[in-house]
């Protein structure tokens, strides 16, 4: 596992995330991906949405709007307490988060979650916790942010209305779970997914794409009977596991947090977290809701959101378990999880990122071994690119060629030589192996088809 600045250089360089508006200097904790890192996220995003839709027949996907009307936000109670404790330094005006600073202090020792505003600012007085960025002690009062971006919307002048960026996805699946069940004809229990684009205005440590103010997170909602919510709530903790197997994790690097402080209405809640370079952190939760978020909808919009169950004639409002992950922080963790720094026999080193096959940006990349083989190494291209994501490369050494692949994860270069003309055969040199064997042209697709299961 490489330390964030090591993996940041390589995603740079080799085209997975970019910072963000880097040529006008940037935009703090905002990034772009390039075209190896679309792939990737892209996939990892497929490989959710295949085990969370496409392989569970109870649950549904829906892609909701961004934009909300507001009133969600006050049924959500994000308008009134998503905020975060925050501090600024009265000598370098820099801002910072009572809890994150607390944290550090204290490396685990005591848990600003559990702690008022009070207790964090008695805290740090005492230990005289300092500024990170100058070092001074003198601090204001904590105040609480909202971490809501807004904006306003209207035609005219006097008549805009607020508006917020949503700050999580899963009210939109919230407020669509009588039109899924409905238009679906489902019963419960019952699931609803979405992937989108979240927002939060929150204050960012660094940390590469760890946390940031626009990111996307894949969710889902089973909605189930109360008697059974807390057997569907670890039926979910060990699907969320299961799922970062099977891309790939290693389970030593994965473990189940449990949080200390429970909302009102959750019966359960944890996290599973996962031993990024700085330390173990949140890669997801699973948060056993009650009927509370139905409930509050019904409450703020008047609509019934009752469930009327066609065995029982029983009516009620459903519970939730939640299910939530960051598509970006999963990426960098699956980044963080692949790279290695290898040592080969006779002391070469090279980089390499054993991606899973099924998540790896590109399968297979065709290497002409010299240029003059390229119009019979384009046709390999074209053949295979029909089925799955191929990059051609031409240029320097093999040697090079191979290294650049590893670098960039490809599980399989294709390498055309002169037998390849004469007998339509070429090399598969394994990434992680190295390994290499010789396969007919026509047999590729059905052999990388095999590699890249899962
Ligand atoms: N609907 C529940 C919810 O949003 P959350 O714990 O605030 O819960 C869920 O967020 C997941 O979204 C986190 O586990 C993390 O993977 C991701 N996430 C949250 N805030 C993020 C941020 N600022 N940057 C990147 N990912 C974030």
């Amino acid at each position: 596992m490489g330390d964030f600045n090591k993996i940041a250089n390589l995603c740079k360089s080799r085209g997975f995330i970019f910072p963000g508006s880097e040529i006008y200097d940037g935009l703090a904790n905002t990034w772009d991906y390039g075209p190896v890192g679309v792939e990737l996220k892209n996939n990892i995003k497929r490989a959710w949405w295949k085990k969370f839709v496409q392989e569970a027949p109870a649950s549904y996907g829906v892609d909701a709007d961004i934009f909300m009307n507001s009133k969600v936000w006050d049924a959500s109670g994000h308008t009134a307490s998503f905020s975060d404790p925050k501090m600024d330094c009265k000598s370098c005006k820099t801002r910072h988060r009572a809890d994150n600073l607390i944290e550090v202090h204290a490396k685990g020792s005591v848990n600003p979650d559990l702690m008022s505003n009070e207790e964090m600012e008695q805290y740090i007085a005492e230990h005289k916790v300092c500024c990170p960025k100058c070092g001074r002690c003198d601090w204001t009062n904590i105040r609480n942010f909202n971490l809501m971006f807004s904006t306003s919307r209207g035609v005219t002048e006097e008549g805009q209305n607020l508006i917020y960026l949503r700050p999580e996805t899963a009210q939109g699946e919230f407020v669509n779970f009588l039109n899924v069940q409905r238009s679906m004809r489902a019963k419960v229990p019952f699931g609803i997914a979405q992937i989108g684009k979240a927002f939060r205005n929150e204050v960012t440590p660094g940390n590469f794409t760890f946390r940031t103010i626009e990111f996307e997170q894949m969710e889902h909602q089973w909605f189930c009977k109360a008697e059974n919510s807390l057997e569907d709530y670890e039926v979910y903790k060990k699907k969320a596991w299961d799922f970062l197997l099977s891309i790939g994790f290693n389970s030593e690097n994965l473990r189940y947090h449990d949080h200390d402080k429970l909302a009102h209405y959750a019966k359960a809640a944890c996290d599973i977290q996962y031993k990024y370079p700085i330390g173990w952190q949140e890669l997801n939760g699973i948060h056993h809701r009650g009927d509370w978020d139905l409930s509050r909808h019904q409450e703020y919009s008047g609509k019934s959101m009752l469930y009327l169950d066609p065995y029982t004639n029983e009516k009620y409002i459903p519970n939730v378990v939640e299910y939530s992950i960051g598509a970006d922080r999963l990426t960098l963790a699956v980044l963080c999880e692949a790279y290695e720094e290898e040592t080969l026999e006779g002391g070469d080193t090279r980089v390499v990122m054993h991606f899973h096959p099924a998540i790896a940006p590109y399968k297979v990349a065709v290497l002409p071994l010299q240029k003059n083989l390229s119009e019979k190494a384009l046709e390999v291209y074209t053949k295979l690119s029909k089925y799955f994501m191929v990059t051609y490369d031409e240029a320097g050494s093999i040697g090079k060629r191979y290294r650049r692949q590893d670098e960039i994860g490809t599980p399989m270069c294709v390498t055309i030589d002169f037998d390849t003309l004469e007998n339509n055969t070429v090399t598969i040199r394994d990434r992680d192996t190295m390994e290499q064997i010789r396969l007919s042209v026509d047999e590729l697709v059905n052999y990388v088809n095999q590699k890249i299961a899962y």
